[in-house]
């Protein structure tokens, strides 16, 4: 299983592939499609790699509807593998709201103050192929809804106004530059 070791790059604003429709995966699917159990390890390991709390399916350029949350803050032990979130949809958020920075895999370095419901309860079907729910305050709330805005293609470049924008473009710029070796590679 560790010789399966798959961490892919995780793909950086401003890239189309961000904003692609992500599409269900059936029940059949996570039954009997192995290449959602490769996409499962390949969003752990890359999230680990990257020292994620969470990481969505379109972040490694692949439309379908996955994200993953850290074990330890969704509630389980340190030793558990990441909590797989299949066809996610929110359920229920509430009032109450919290306000605090929040990062992205696919901004690096960047952090916006982003305003979310304090809690959050989340519907989706794990790898078993089983419907689940999860209900998360806080950090837990913000992540569950973080990634399920990536799913929905919102990202955080859609909660700041258009100077921060170009801030933070000018910054992925320098960011993908240094990586490709100045190659102009934006889409
Ligand atoms: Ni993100």
């Amino acid at each position: 299983m560790v010789t399966d070791m798959a961490v892919r790059p995780v793909v950086v604003w401003p890239d189309d592939r961000l904003r692609q429709p992500s599409v269900e995966i059936t029940a059949a699917e996570i039954a009997n499609d192995p290449t959602v159990r490769q996409l499962y390890q390949d969003l752990v390991d890359s999230m680990y790699a990257e020292n994620g709390l969470g990481i969505a399916a379109l972040q490694l350029g692949d439309a379908r509807r996955m994200f993953i949350v850290e074990p330890r803050l969704a509630g389980r032990d340190a030793t558990e593998p990441p909590v797989a979130f299949i066809n996610p949809e929110v359920v229920w958020t509430s009032e109450e709201q919290q306000d605090s920075e929040e990062g992205c895999l696919s901004f690096p370095e960047v952090y916006v103050k982003v305003k979310r419901p304090l809690r959050a309860r989340v519907r989706a079907f794990g790898l078993d192929g089983k419907s689940f729910e999860l209900e998360g305050e806080a950090l837990l709330a913000r992540c569950l809804l973080h990634e399920n805005d990536h799913l929905t293609g919102k990202l955080l470049v859609d909660f700041v106004g258009p100077l921060k924008r170009q801030m933070i473009k000018k910054k992925m710029q320098r960011v993908k530059g240094a990586v490709e070796d100045g190659e102009d590679a934006e889409a």
